[in-house]
């Protein structure tokens, strides 16, 4: 699931940044990695427990200090492009933190309980709702969303969190295709009866909430295009990735603000599936609800009938 250029990317910069490292002396080593730790720019947590390493360490030479450079980097770095110390486990991210730096941040999370439970009671913060999750921006400006599963019955029959999240990775990946993409997943939290999803969130409404009239259809909105574009998203993502979405419901389905294209979100039952189509359909025996293009076609219907509605 990983993305290797991405990652072949990361490791040419780390080796840059290491042959630099390499010509620093011992004490040089000593004085940089001190300046990092004490920038306040780390979790005071993580800062402690580094601090300690290197005091205790009584062998500790060039190799040992330059490893914790690289580390304390990555850190740096993770944190900088998210802004928020919370949101380190991007899908960037996730190649800069090693898994034991995102168990300790993971640990230290002792306040989040009381953050979600405080998003969750102001109104304003209420994005949406599905049949298993809620979903509420991180505050009236954030740029990310909170997916709380509240129907854990429900949640139990389709993907969990992490691999909703490695779907949305995978998506991601692929940039826009013909304006379409999906939000950029962040982390997720998973404990028994209380699981989210923190992605990016997304200036758009849904399909659903416009036809049930609880959101306007934005201005830059074309029927037409909207649709061909979708098509061309989901064409692009079997071909390529082999994902078939599976529950396009206009639920799952918004149109961004700004572009008018359509946002896709919710790979909750989302399949890898290496077979072509048609047997996939036979093979489950079942059209509507597993075959992309159909529900895009439902969807289309949908459309056509509430824009007859609204002219009328
Ligand atoms: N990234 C996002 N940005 C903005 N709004 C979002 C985002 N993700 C979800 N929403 C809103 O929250 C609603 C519920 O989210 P989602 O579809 O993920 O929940 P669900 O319970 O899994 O849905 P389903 O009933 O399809 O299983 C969406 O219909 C949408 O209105
Ligand atoms: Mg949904």
């Amino acid at each position: 699931m990983k993305n290797s250029e991405q990652k072949n990317f990361v490791d040419s910069e780390v080796d840059r940044k290491k042959e630099e490292l390499n010509k620093m002396s011992y004490f040089q080593l000593e004085d940089l990695a001190h300046e990092i730790l004490e920038s306040g720019k780390i979790h005071p947590e993580i800062a402690k427990k580094i601090e300690k390493e290197i005091l205790e360490d009584e062998d500790l030479n060039r190799e040992k200090l330059i490893r914790i450079i690289l580390k304390l980097r990555k850190i740096l770095k993770a944190d900088k492009e998210k802004n928020h110390f919370k949101e380190v486990f991007s899908q960037s991210g996730k190649y800069y933190l090693n898994q034991e730096i995102m168990k300790e941040i993971t640990e230290n999370l002792v306040k989040i309980r009381e953050r979600v439970e405080t998003l969750k009671n102001k109104a304003e913060n209420f994005l949406g709702k599905g049949s298993v999750a809620e979903v509420y921006s991180s505050g009236r400006n954030g740029k990310t969303c909170f997916k709380l599963i509240f129907n854990f019955n429900e949640y139990q029959k389709g993907n969990d969190l992490e691999e909703e999240m490695n779907f949305l990775d995978e998506v991601v990946q692929l940039g826009e295709i013909a304006g379409v993409r999906v939000p950029m997943p962040f982390y997720f939290w998973t404990e028994k009866e209380f699981c989210f999803l923190v992605m990016e969130k997304l200036e758009a409404v849904s399909l659903e909430d416009v036809f049930k009239r609880k959101a306007s259809l934005p201005d830059n909105f074309n029927e037409e295009d909207f649709f061909k574009s979708l098509e061309e998203f989901v064409k692009t993502l079997h071909e390529k990735k082999k994902i078939h979405h599976r529950d396009l419901h206009e639920g799952n389905v918004m149109i961004d603000l700004v572009t008018g294209k359509p946002r896709v979100i919710d790979f909750g039952l989302a399949r890898f599936i290496y077979f072509d189509e048609e047997k996939e359909r036979d093979l489950r025996g079942k059209k509507s609800g597993v075959n992309d293009f159909e529900m895009i076609k439902k969807l289309k219907k949908e459309m056509k009938k509430f824009r007859k509605i609204y002219r009328s």
